[in-house]
C-alpha cells in the first residue's frame, strides 16, 4: 500500500501528516507502532499532554506519559504537537477549586506553562497554547481562566509560553491557537481572528489550529477555504488538528453503508486537497483524530450531538484500510 506520509513528503511543498495518540499505543511491536511509524510524521497526545493528566498540585507533576510520548517522537524522528497548556477542559481539580487569590492563581498558570515548556523545549514543536477561548456566540468563552485571570488571560500565556521557550533557547517553538466549528459558525470566526491579530501584533503567535470535527456534508469546500484562507492572509501556519468526518450525526444508519463510505473518502478528499494547495509557508501538519472508527472520541462521546455508533476514521474496526484512507491519498495528488 501507499503511505500516507510518504506521498506527503515527496510533495513539492511537504507537510506532517499527524494522528492522535495514547501512550499505551506506543508499545514497539504493537500493530498502532508499526501503523504510526509508516503513516505518520507527527503526532499530537490525544490526552496525555493536557493540565489535567500532568499536573498534580502546584509545581508537582507527572510527566509518566508526556515523556513517553514526546520520546518516541523524538527516536523516531516524529514530529511532536504539544495539545494544549490551557483548556477549560482539562483543568485538573487542585486548581479548579484553588482557594487563593486570582493573582496566585495566575502564577499557578505562569509556573504550570513555564514548567511544561520548558522541559519539553526542543522536543515539541508547537503547543496550541490556550484551546477553544472562544464561545459558540462569539464572546470569550467563560473560563476559569478568564474568571480569575482577567481578559487579557489569553495574551499573558502566549507570553509566558514564548519567554520560557526563549529561555530554553527553543526560539523555533511554534505557537498556536487552536478551536473548533470557526468555519460555519461565523461570530465564532470572527472573535478568533480577532484573538489571532492581537497575538500577533506582539509576535505571540505562529499558526492556527482548525480542528476540523466535521461531516461528510459540513462544512463546505468554501466555508473551508473562507476560514483558513484568513490565517494564510496573516502569514500563519494552518494547522487541521482534529480532524474527523462523521457520517452518522443524525443516527439515521446502523452500519457504514457504502454510499456514505464513499461520501466519507470524498469529504476527506475534499479536505486533504484544500490543505494541499497552501502555500508552503503555511503549511504545518494535518492531523487526524485518532487511528481506528471504534476507538474515536464520538461514538463514546455523551453529548447529544454525537448519538450512537459512527464510523469517522482512515481504518475500521478491524485495523484494515478504508475508502476514506484512499481519499486522504488522492487528496495528495
Ligand atoms: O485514562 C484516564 C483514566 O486513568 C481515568 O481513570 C479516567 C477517569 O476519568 O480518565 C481517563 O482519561 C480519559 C482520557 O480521555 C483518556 O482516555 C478522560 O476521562 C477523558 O475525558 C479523555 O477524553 C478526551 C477529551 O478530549 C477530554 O480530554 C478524549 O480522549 C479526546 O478525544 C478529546 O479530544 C478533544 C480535544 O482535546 C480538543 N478538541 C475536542 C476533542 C474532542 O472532545
Amino acid at each position: 500500500p501507499t503511505f500516507l506520509k510518504v506521498k506527503a513528503n515527496a510533495l513539492a511543498n511537504p507537510f506532517f501528516v499527524g494522528v492522535a495518540v495514547k501512550s499505551n499505543q506506543l508499545t514497539e511491536g504493537s500493530s498502532y507502532n508499526t501503523v504510526l511509524k509508516n503513516e505518520f510524521s507527527s503526532i499530537t497526545a490525544e490526552y496525555e499532554m493536557k493540565m489535567d493528566p500532568i499536573s498534580t498540585g502546584s509545581g508537582t507533576y507527572n510527566w509518566q506519559a508526556s515523556d513517553k510520548i514526546v520520546k518516541y517522537g523524538n527516536d523516531n524522528g516524529i514530529n511532536v504537537h504539544g495539545h494544549a497548556l490551557v483548556w477549560h477542559n482539562a483543568v485538573p481539580n487542585w486548581l479548579s477549586t484553588f482557594s487563593g487569590t486570582d493573582v496566585e492563581f495566575a502564577l499557578e498558570v505562569k509556573k504550570y506553562i513555564t514548567d511544561v515548556v520548558t522541559r519539553y523545549a526542543g522536543k515539541v514543536r508547537s503547543w496550541d497554547v490556550v484551546n477553544e477561548a472562544v464561545a459558540d456566540n462569539g464572546d470569550m468563552r467563560n473560563t476559569i481562566f478568564l474568571q480569575k485571570m482577567g481578559a487579557n488571560y489569553i495574551k499573558d500565556c502566549y507570553q509566558w509560553a514564548r519567554d520560557a521557550a526563549n529561555a530554553a533557547g527553543d526560539t523555533d517553538l511554534l505557537l498556536f491557537y487552536n478551536d473548533y466549528a470557526t468555519s460555519t459558525n461565523i461570530p465564532k470566526q470572527n472573535k478568533v481572528f480577532t484573538i489571532v491579530d492581537d497575538l500577533k501584533a506582539s509576535n505571540l503567535i505562529d499558526g492556527v489550529g482548525f480542528q476540523m470535527h466535521n461531516t461528510y456534508l459540513s462544512p463546505t469546500k468554501m466555508q473551508i477555504e473562507t476560514d483558513i484562507n484568513r490565517a494564510v492572509a496573516k502569514g500563519l501556519k494552518v494547522h487541521v488538528s482534529e480532524l474527523d468526518i462523521q457520517v452518522n450525526q443524525n443516527n439515521d444508519i446502523t452500519f457504514l453503508t457504502e454510499e456514505r463510505n464513499l461520501a466519507q473518502k470524498a469529504k476527506y478528499k475534499e479536505i486533504v486537497k484544500i490543505y494541499n494547495a497552501l502555500p508552503a509557508v503555511n503549511k504545518y501538519a494535518l492531523t487526524v483524530w485518532g487511528f481506528k472508527d471504534n476507538e474515536s472520541w464520538i461514538p463514546y462521546s455523551t453529548d447529544l450531538n454525537h448519538p450512537g455508533n459512527d464510523w469517522p476514521l482512515l481504518y475500521n474496526n478491524k485495523f484494515e484500510l478504508k475508502s476514506a484512507h484512499t481519499g486522504f491519498l488522492e487528496g495528495l495528488d
